[in-house]
C-alpha cells in the first residue's frame, strides 16, 4: 500500500450499528477522504493506459428524517488516474449547497426518494419533486477538461478537478444555467465535437427542456420540450445530428402530485415514444416515434444508419416489479433496484426518417444493465458495449458481459462470490485504433476480504480477467455511475 494521507475531516453522525440493506455490507459509506499516491500494482498496469477513471457512489453522513433510499446518499466521486506506470487515488465528497447546509445543522434536513415531501424539515430543495437535497451523487462526466457530477431528479452541476477532485464551483455558464429547474444527471459528452448536451424534467409545464453546451462552456441551444404530461427521463441519447430524449409510460401519477404524493406507475397501455430533434433544433422540429410500453433507465448508444435513427439501450420486461418478496418491505422499497426483477435487455430501437416507420429488437436474452461503450464512437456507428450483470435481487454488480452488436456474440467475467464492480470505464489504449483496443477499468467491493481494489482488463479479452490490480485505502461504498476521461481531455495535465 502506498503512502495514504487522510484530508480534512467528515464527520458522520450514522449508529455503528446501523444494519440498513443499502448502508451496510456492500453498502457501507464512506466518510474518510484520503490521497493515495503510487499505488502498489499487482499484475502488469500497461503503459499505453493513460487517464482519469472517475466514479461517483452515495455515502450518507447522516441518518435519513423517515426512510433511506441509496440514492439519497451524499456524493462521493473516486478518482483512480494512470499515468508513467503509476496509479493513484483520491476521493472527495462533492462539496454541494445540500451536504453543507446538513454538516451545520448535524441532521438531514430534505425528503428522500423513499419519504413523503412534508417531512422535510426546510421547505426549499431541489429536485422535481422538489424538497429533495441536490447530492449529486449519480453521474460524473468530464467536460471542457473539468469533472462535472450530477443529480438524477434535477440540481446544480457540481465541477471538480478531475486529478486533484478540488472543488471548482457549480456550473453558471455564464449566468444562463437554468437554475429553476436544474440539469439532470446524464448529460452527454459528444467527443467529436466537445459539446454537452443535456435535458431537465419538473412537474410543470413545460415538462421537458433540451439543451447544448458548447466545448468553451457556454450555453448554445436550450428549448423546451412538449410533452402529454410531467414524466420521469432518466437519460438521452444522440447522434452526429440528433437528439433523442424520451416519453416512458412510467410516470408520477398525475393525480397523486396536485396532493403532493409521488407513486411512479407503469402504464402497459401507453407506448413508449422516442422524440428525435435535430441537436439545434427548434421545439416543433421534434418528431416523436411511438414503440413498445416499457421503461429506459439507461441507453447505451445511437447512431444514423442512411434514413434510420438507431438508438440502442436497455428494455424493461417488468418496469414495475412485483411489491411482494421474501425479505418483506424492503423488496417494495427496492424492487426498482434490481436489474432481474426488472428484466432489462439491451434493444435496440429503430426510426426511419423518410418513411416514419419503425422496428425493435432485443439485441440479448441476458439481463444486463449500466453499459458503457468507447466514448470516441458515442453518436456514431459501434460494435461494442460493456454492460454489468447484477446479484439477484440487489443494486450490486457481480460481473462484466462484453456484447458484440454485429455478430450478437458476447464475452463474460463473472466475480467471485462476494465480489462486486461499479460501471466499468472504457479506456481507448493510447494510439489504439479499434474500437476494443481499450482497456476496462472498474473498482470493486470485495466483501470476502474487506476491501476495494482498481482492477484493470483488457477490452479485447474480457474472459481473461483483470490483468492488474490496485487496493485502494478503504472499501469503497457501492454506486451508481461512472466515467473514463483520456489524459489528454484533462486541462493542464
Ligand atoms: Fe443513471
Amino acid at each position: 500500500m502506498a503512502d495514504v494521507e487522510v484530508y480534512g475531516k467528515m464527520l458522520s453522525t450514522l449508529p455503528e450499528d446501523d444494519d440498513h440493506p443499502y448502508r451496510s455490507g456492500p453498502w457501507r459509506p464512506q466518510s474518510v477522504e484520503y490521497d493515495a499516491a503510487d499505488l502498489d500494482v499487482q499484475g502488469e498496469l500497461p503503459g499505453d493506459l493513460y487517464g482519469v477513471y472517475l466514479r461517483n457512489t452515495e455515502n450518507p453522513l447522516h441518518p435519513a428524517i423517515v426512510r433511506y433510499h441509496p440514492f439519497d446518499g451524499d456524493g462521493m466521486i473516486h478518482k483512480i488516474s494512470f499515468r508513467d506506470g503509476k496509479v493513484s487515488y483520491r476521493n472527495r465528497f462533492v462539496r454541494t449547497d445540500g451536504l453543507l447546509a446538513e454538516q451545520e445543522a448535524g441532521r438531514s434536513l430534505w425528503a428522500g426518494l423513499a419519504e413523503n415531501p412534508s417531512v422535510a424539515v426546510r421547505t426549499d430543495g431541489w429536485g422535481a419533486r422538489g424538497r429533495m437535497k441536490d447530492a449529486a451523487s449519480t453521474d460524473v462526466i468530464v467536460h471542457a477538461g473539468v469533472a462535472v457530477a450530477s443529480f438524477y431528479q434535477c440540481g446544480d452541476l457540481y465541477r471538480l478537478d478531475p486529478l486533484t477532485l478540488d472543488d471548482l464551483g457549480k456550473c453558471t455558464w455564464g449566468g444562463s444555467f437554468p437554475g429553476e429547474v436544474g440539469v439532470s444527471a446524464h448529460t452527454k459528452v459528444d467527443d467529436h465535437t466537445g459539446e454537452l448536451l443535456f435535458f431537465n424534467y419538473s412537474t410543470k409545464a413545460p415538462y421537458l427542456h433540451y439543451g447544448v453546451v458548447d466545448a468553451g462552456n457556454h450555453l448554445v441551444h436550450y428549448v423546451p420540450i412538449d410533452l402529454p404530461g410531467p414524466r420521469l427521463p432518466h437519460d438521452m441519447a444522440f447522434t452526429e445530428h440528433y437528439a433523442i430524449l424520451n416519453d416512458m409510460p412510467l410516470f408520477w401519477e398525475p393525480d397523486l402530485i396536485s396532493r403532493g404524493l409521488y407513486a411512479a406507475r407503469f402504464h402497459p397501455d401507453i407506448p413508449s415514444r422516442l422524440g428525435v430533434i435535430p441537436r439545434r433544433g427548434a421545439p416543433g422540429d421534434i418528431r416523436w416515434f411511438e414503440f413498445d410500453p416499457t421503461y429506459v433507465l439507461h441507453w447505451t448508444n445511437a447512431f444514423e444508419d442512411g434514413d434510420e435513427v438507431v438508438v440502442d439501450g436497455f428494455f424493461q420486461g417488468c418496469p414495475e416489479p412485483p411489491a411482494a418478496g421474501p425479505n418483506g418491505p424492503a423488496d417494495r422499497m427496492f424492487r426498482f433496484l434490481a436489474q432481474d426483477a426488472m428484466q432489462t435487455r439491451l434493444h435496440r430501437w429503430r426510426m426511419n426518417l423518410a418513411t416514419g416507420a419503425t422496428s425493435e429488437q432485443d439485441l440479448s436474452d441476458t439481463c444486463t444493465e449500466f453499459g458503457t461503450i468507447n466514448s470516441g464512437f458515442g453518436g456514431r456507428p459501434y460494435r461494442y458495449n460493456y454492460a454489468a450483470t447484477n446479484e439477484p435481487g440487489w443494486f450490486l454488480f457481480n460481473g462484466l458481459v462484453k456484447h458484440d452488436a454485429l455478430t450478437g456474440r458476447e464475452e463474460r467475467y463473472q466475480f467471485e462470490p462476494g465480489v462486486f464492480c461499479s460501471e466499468v470505464g472504457v479506456a481507448p489504449r493510447v494510439g489504439g485504433t479499434e474500437e476494443d483496443d481499450a482497456y476496462l477499468v472498474t473498482l470493486t467491493v470485495d466483501m470476502n476480504r474487506d476491501l476495494s481494489e482498481c482492477v484493470v482488463f483488457r477490452a479485447n479479452d474480457v474472459g481473461l480477467g483483470p490483468i492488474a490490480r490496485a487496493q485502494l485505502p478503504e472499501r469503497i461504498a457501492s454506486g451508481t455511475h461512472s466515467c473514463w476521461a483520456p489524459g489528454e481531455s484533462i486541462r493542464g495535465w
